[in-house]
C-alpha cells in the first residue's frame, strides 16, 4: 500500500527544484510584468493575440474543409504573421522606453513586486488586452475576408501592382477573354492549386515590394493551370470541327496604301461527326510531346506523334539535331492549347498587323497618303516613356502632314486627329517601357509570320527515321484561297467583297 499522504523525497526533490526553476523564471519575469503596464507594451500585446487567434481559427476552419479563395494566402501567411511579429516587437520595445524613463525619472523598484492579480495594475492590463482582443478578432476576421474578395478580383489583379501588371492587364482587357477573371486561368478552384498559388502568390508580393522581379516577366508560366482545368471548362475540344475562314486584310506602303487581302480557310478541325480526330485540333491534342531546347519553348528539336491507333513516330530538327543529353533528360511536355494559343488574352501586337487592323475598321482612315507607312515607323520609334509617346507621335503625325501635305493637313484635320488617337491606343497597348516590352518581347505562337509559331515543328526538316516530315505543305493547315490580292474573286462569290 502506498501512503498517499506521505509524500516520497523525489517527489519533494521535484517539487523544490520546480518552485526554484520557477522563481528562476519570476526573476525575470516580475520586471517584464511590471514594465509592460505601458501603452505600446499593451498594443503589441493585443497585436499579438488578435493576430494569433485569428489565424488559429483560419487554420481551424480549414482543417475542417473550408477552402478559402486563393489569395486568402498572401493574408493568412504574409499579413497575419507579420503583424504577429509587429505586437511581439512592440512589447520589448514598451518595456525598454519605460525601464528608461523610471531609470531616469529614479524610480525604479529596488525588487519587483510579485505577480499578482490583486494588484490593480496588472488587472486593469489584462482585462484591456482580453477586451481589446474579444473586439479585434471579429474585427481581423471581417477585413481578412473582404480582403481576399477585393483579391480576388480583376482589379487586384491587373491593377495593384500597377507596372507590373500593367501590360498584361491592359493587353487583357482588349482580348475576347475580357471577362474572365485572371485567376481562372491562373488560379482555379481545387486543394493543390489553391496551396501552391499561395506560395507563389506570397512570394511574388516579396517580390514585387523588394524590386526582385524580372522585367519583361518571362514565360512560360509554369504554375499555370492545365489547359484541361482552365480553357476546356468553356471551350472543350470535341466541340470543334470543320473549318473557319479568316480574311487578313494588309494596306501598302505606297501613298495610296493599297489594300490587298488574304483569305485563309483554316482547317481547325476536331473529332468530326465519324468521330475520326481530323485537322488542326485533332492532329496534336493528347497525341503530340515535344521537348524544347530553350526556356521560352521556341526551339523545339525532338517530336514525338502517337497515332490514334498507338503507333508512335519520333522526328527529329535536321538542321538543329537534339543533344543525346536533351532527349534523355529533357522535359517532356504534351501539347496542350497554350503551345498554339499562348496569348489568349495577352495578345501583343506587331506594328504592321496592329496598323492593318485599325486602317481595315476606318479608324485609321486610308484616304491619308502614306500613313501606313508613317504610322508604322512613328510607332517604332523610342519614346522616352509612354507618357512622351502619347504627346511626341500625335505631334509628329501632324507635323508630317504640315510639312509633306498642307492641303489635306488643312482639309482634313479630323483624320489625322482620329489616326493620332489610334496611333496611341495601338502604343499604348503594345509597348511598355517600364517593364521593357516592345514590339515582339512576346511571342505568339498562332501562325508563321511573325514568330516561329507552328514552323517550330513544321519546317520541312523535322523528319523521322524512314525519312517523313512534320508536313510544311501550305494546304495542311489551311486552304490558301486568296494571297495578298486586290479584291479577291473569292471575297465577292461568297457575297463578302466590296
Ligand atoms: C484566358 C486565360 C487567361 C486570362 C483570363 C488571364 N491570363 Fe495571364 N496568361 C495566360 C497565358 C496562357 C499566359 C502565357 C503562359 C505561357 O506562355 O506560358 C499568361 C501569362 C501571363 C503573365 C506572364 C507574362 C506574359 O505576358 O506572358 C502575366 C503577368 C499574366 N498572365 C497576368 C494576368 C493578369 C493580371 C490577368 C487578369 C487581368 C490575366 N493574366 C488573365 C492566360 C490568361
Ligand atoms: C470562362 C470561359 C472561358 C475560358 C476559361 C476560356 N475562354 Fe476562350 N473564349 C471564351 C468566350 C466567351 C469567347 C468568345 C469571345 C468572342 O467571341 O468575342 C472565347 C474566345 C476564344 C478564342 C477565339 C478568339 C478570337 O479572336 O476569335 C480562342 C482562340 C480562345 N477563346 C481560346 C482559349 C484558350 C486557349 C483558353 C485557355 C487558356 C480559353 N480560351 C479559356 C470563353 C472562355
Ligand atoms: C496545334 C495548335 C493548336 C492547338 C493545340 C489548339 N489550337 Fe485552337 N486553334 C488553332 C488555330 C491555328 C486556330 C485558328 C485561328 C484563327 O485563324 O482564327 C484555332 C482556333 C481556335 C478557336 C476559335 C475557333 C473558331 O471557330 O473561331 C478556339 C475557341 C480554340 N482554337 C480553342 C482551343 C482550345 C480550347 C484548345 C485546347 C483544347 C486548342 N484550341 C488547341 C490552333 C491550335
Ligand atoms: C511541337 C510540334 C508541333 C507544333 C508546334 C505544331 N505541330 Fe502540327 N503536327 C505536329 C506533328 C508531330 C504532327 C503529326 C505528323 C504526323 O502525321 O505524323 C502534326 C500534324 C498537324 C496537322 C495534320 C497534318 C496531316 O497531314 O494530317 C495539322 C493540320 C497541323 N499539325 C497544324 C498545326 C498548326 C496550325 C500549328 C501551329 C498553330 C501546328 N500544327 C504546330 C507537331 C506540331
Ligand atoms: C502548320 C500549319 C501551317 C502551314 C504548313 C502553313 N501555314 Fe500559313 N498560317 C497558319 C496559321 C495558324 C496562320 C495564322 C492564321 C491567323 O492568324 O488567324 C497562318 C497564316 C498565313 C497567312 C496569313 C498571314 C497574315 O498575317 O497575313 C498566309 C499568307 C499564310 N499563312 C501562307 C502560308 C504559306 C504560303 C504556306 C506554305 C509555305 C503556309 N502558310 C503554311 C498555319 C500554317
Amino acid at each position: 500500500m502506498v501512503d498517499v499522504n506521505k509524500e516520497t523525497p523525489e517527489v519533494v526533490g521535484s517539487r523544490a527544484a520546480l518552485r526554484q526553476l520557477w522563481e528562476g523564471a519570476a526573476h525575470f519575469i516580475r520586471p517584464v510584468v511590471y514594465l509592460s503596464h505601458n501603452t505600446t507594451s499593451r498594443l503589441g500585446v493585443v497585436l499579438t493575440s488578435t493576430s494569433a487567434v485569428t489565424i488559429l481559427l483560419t487554420y481551424g476552419f480549414q482543417l475542417y474543409g473550408y477552402a478559402p479563395n486563393p489569395y486568402a494566402g498572401i493574408l493568412i501567411f504574409l499579413i497575419l504573421p507579420g503583424l504577429f511579429v509587429a505586437g511581439l516587437i512592440l512589447i520589448p520595445v514598451g518595456i525598454i522606453r519605460d525601464f528608461r524613463r523610471h531609470r531616469r525619472l529614479g524610480t525604479l523598484p529596488l525588487s519587483y513586486p510579485t505577480i499578482d492579480f490583486r494588484d490593480r495594475r496588472l488587472r486593469q492590463t489584462a482585462m484591456f488586452v482580453t477586451f481589446m482582443t474579444a473586439i479585434n478578432v471579429p474585427i481581423f476576421a471581417i477585413a481578412s475576408y473582404r480582403g481576399t474578395v477585393y483579391m480576388d478580383s480583376v482589379r487586384f489583379c491587373g491593377m495593384t501592382c500597377h507596372t507590373v501588371m500593367q501590360p498584361e492587364y491592359t493587353a487583357y482587357q482588349r482580348s475576347p477573354h475580357a471577362r474572365v477573371p485572371c485567376v481562372d486561368c491562373h488560379i482555379g478552384p481545387g486543394a493543390s492549386w489553391f496551396v501552391r498559388s499561395k506560395l507563389s502568390g506570397s512570394y511574388q508580393v516579396f517580390a514585387v515590394s523588394f524590386d526582385l522581379y524580372p522585367r519583361p516577366i518571362p514565360v512560360p508560366v509554369h504554375n499555370l493551370r492545365p489547359a484541361r482545368a482552365t480553357c476546356e471548362e468553356c471551350h472543350w475540344p470535341e466541340k470543334f470541327s470543320g473549318d473557319k475562314l479568316v480574311v487578313k486584310p494588309k494596306f501598302g506602303d505606297d501613298e495610296k496604301n493599297s489594300e490587298t487581302e488574304s483569305v485563309l480557310l483554316m482547317h481547325i478541325g476536331g473529332r468530326n461527326p465519324a468521330r475520326k480526330l481530323v485537322g488542326i485540333h485533332g492532329a496534336h491534342l493528347g497525341l503530340v510531346t515535344y521537348i524544347a531546347s530553350d526556356d521560352k519553348r521556341q526551339k523545339i528539336p525532338w517530336v514525338s506523334h502517337r497515332a490514334e491507333d498507338g503507333t508512335e513516330t519520333d522526328y527529329v530538327s535536321t538542321d538543329n539535331p537534339p543533344k543525346p543529353d536533351l532527349v534523355e533528360h529533357g522535359e517532356r511536355r504534351l501539347m496542350d492549347c497554350m503551345d498554339c494559343h499562348n496569348r489568349p488574352s495577352h495578345t501583343f501586337l506587331m506594328p504592321e498587323d496592329a496598323v492593318n487592323r485599325e486602317m481595315a475598321v476606318g479608324r485609321i482612315s486610308s484616304s491619308l497618303p502614306f500613313v501606313h507607312k508613317v504610322g508604322v515607323e512613328l510607332l517604332k520609334r523610342d519614346y522616352s516613356s509612354r507618357l512622351a509617346a502619347q504627346t511626341e507621335l500625335p505631334e509628329a503625325l501632324r507635323e508630317y502632314y504640315r510639312k509633306n501635305y498642307f492641303a489635306i493637313y488643312n482639309s482634313q484635320r479630323a483624320q489625322i486627329e482620329q489616326a493620332a488617337t489610334a496611333l496611341v491606343y495601338i502604343y499604348d497597348g503594345n509597348v511598355f517601357p517600364e517593364m521593357h516590352i516592345t514590339w515582339g518581347s512576346y511571342a505568339n505562337n498562332l501562325g508563321h509570320m511573325d514568330f516561329p509559331g507552328c514552323f517550330r515543328c513544321h519546317d520541312g526538316n523535322h523528319q523521322s527515321k524512314d525519312g517523313r516530315a512534320i508536313p510544311q505543305d501550305c494546304n495542311t493547315c489551311h486552304s490558301l484561297l486568296a494571297m495578298d490580292e486586290t479584291h479577291p474573286k473569292i471575297l465577292q462569290e461568297l457575297g463578302e467583297g466590296n
